[in-house]
């Protein structure tokens, strides 16, 4: 069984593991260097202080296999109805559903938190996981930038997928 629930500050240790892998082997994030534990904890501060979700998926032994949050897309406050998604699973758990019921949940809490758009911003174009992930949550394509990084002696795309919650831009949004 799987148990999707809010993230806990203890459960930053495995979050970090599983996002240090991705970071150093994987092409989803144009990080190159992991981030270390202090930055890890800020960055899920930062999310929570703008009352949006951190997410955790575990398996019934309480072993942590994903993680996922949503923030602002861009710092500036006209952005604040407009979120980014971050999904990463335990390489040894993907393929199994995980990542989409972190994002599955993850939508529904950034709805419920009054967010409009739900923007994936996805490293490399050959990135088929991240791609098929959202394609089956409900996203759409929204373009292609070409050669945007360089890791791993290759030039690496972004694919920008977006999703509208809620009424979207038929009303305005509700300020907190
Ligand atoms: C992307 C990622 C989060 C997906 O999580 P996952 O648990 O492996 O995905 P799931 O098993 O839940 O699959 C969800 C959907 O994506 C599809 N999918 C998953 N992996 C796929 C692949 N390699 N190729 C094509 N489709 C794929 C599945 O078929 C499924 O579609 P369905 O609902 O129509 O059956 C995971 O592979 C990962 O951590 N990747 C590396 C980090 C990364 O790129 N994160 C995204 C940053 S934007």
């Amino acid at each position: 069984m799987l148990n999707i629930r809010p993230s806990q500050a203890c459960d930053l240790p495995a979050i970090a593991a599983i996002y240090r892998h991705h970071v150093l082997y994987g092409t989803g994030t144009f990080e190159t260097d992991p981030p270390s534990a202090q930055e890890m904890a800020a960055r899920r501060e930062d999310v929570l202080s703008k009352e949006l979700p951190y997410l955790i998926a575990e398996d019934d032994a309480g072993r942590l296999l994903g993680f996922a949050y949503a923030n602002w897309f861009k710092p500036r406050p006209a952005y604040r109805f407009s979120a980014e998604d971050s999904v990463y699973v335990l390489d040894s758990a993907r393929g199994q559903g995980v990542g989409r019921r972190l994002l599955q949940a993850l939508v529904t809490d950034c709805e419920a938190a009054g967010v409009r758009k739900l923007l994936a911003v996805i490293g490399d174009s050959a990135n088929t996981g991240s791609i098929g992930l959202h394609r089956s949550t409900g996203f759409v394509p929204a373009g292609t930038l070409r050669s945007m990084g360089w890791k791993f002696g290759r030039w690496l795309d972004i694919v920008l997928m977006e999703k509208t919650l809620g009424t979207g831009d038929r009303s305005p949004p509700v300020e907190k």
